[in-house]
């Protein structure tokens, strides 16, 4: 992992596997891997929090690629009640579990992970402001700030959200603070310098890895 306070130089990349071809994901998650990702995120919807459920395909995929690969998963729930979820995860020790300030009980769900001796993050929707999660900042590893709606991949990164990408990285600097800044959304080879300089230290590309001919060429790109 980067240390923090990485503006300007290089950045890790999270790959979303949400919108790989299931028939044939077990190759995807070989290939990614083998693309140097630096963590495979896992996109966890309970078809409540938003429409869809990934909820039985996210729960085996994370264990095959725990089966296959020692890069750590970055496991993104958006579920309604992170509580009920997060054994699932745990057992799979993953790099972090990332839960919404818009969820039930994220509080004490923050706290359950760090118990388990996993780094807990949390995230904010587009439309939610960072002054809700100010109270939990000094608790939490990383900081997730959705650059689209949640709920769907190769969706149009929503360019309003890279100010609240600016303030927490400001509100880190000025506070001593210690998370990892994550943004997750329409991040491709043209997006990704905005987020970059916005002062992001690991970027979610889902659609723009999973689409290319060439998945390290793209990783190597998304890098620079
Ligand atoms: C959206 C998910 C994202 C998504 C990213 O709800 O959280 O991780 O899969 O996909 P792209 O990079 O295609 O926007
Ligand atoms: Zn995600």
């Amino acid at each position: 992992m980067l240390p923090k306070s990485n503006k300007g130089e290089t950045m890790e990349i999270s790959t979303s596997i949400l919108s790989a071809d299931r028939e044939n994901a077990i190759q995807t998650f070989y290939n990614i891997e083998v693309a140097k990702t630096d963590y495979f995120h896992i996109d966890v919807m309970d078809g409540k929090f938003v429409e869809k459920n990934t909820l039985e395909y996210m729960k085996e995929s994370a264990q095959t690629i725990k089966h296959i690969s020692n890069v750590p998963l970055d496991v993104h729930l958006m579920v309604e009640n992170p509580i009920e979820h997060i054994d699932d995860y745990i057992s799979l020790k993953p790099g972090f579990i990332t839960i919404h300030a818009e969820s039930n009980g994220y509080v004490e769900a923050i706290k359950k992970i760090k118990e388990s001796e996993i780094k807990a993050g949390i995230s904010i929707k587009p439309h939610t402001d960072i002054s809700q999660i100010i109270d939990v900042l000094p608790k939490v590893s990383l900081v997730l700030i959705m650059t689209v709606e949640p709920g769907l991949g190769g969706q149009k990164l929503i360019k309003e959200t890279i100010d609240k990408i600016k303030k927490i990285y400001e509100y880190r600097e000025e506070n001593n603070l210690d998370y990892y800044i994550e943004a997750d959304g329409g991040i491709n080879l043209e997006t990704i310098d905005i987020v970059k300089d916005a002062g992001v230290d690991i970027a979610v590309c889902g659609s723009a890895i999973i689409n290319s001919n060439d998945m390290s060429e793209t990783i190597k790109q998304l890098k620079k």
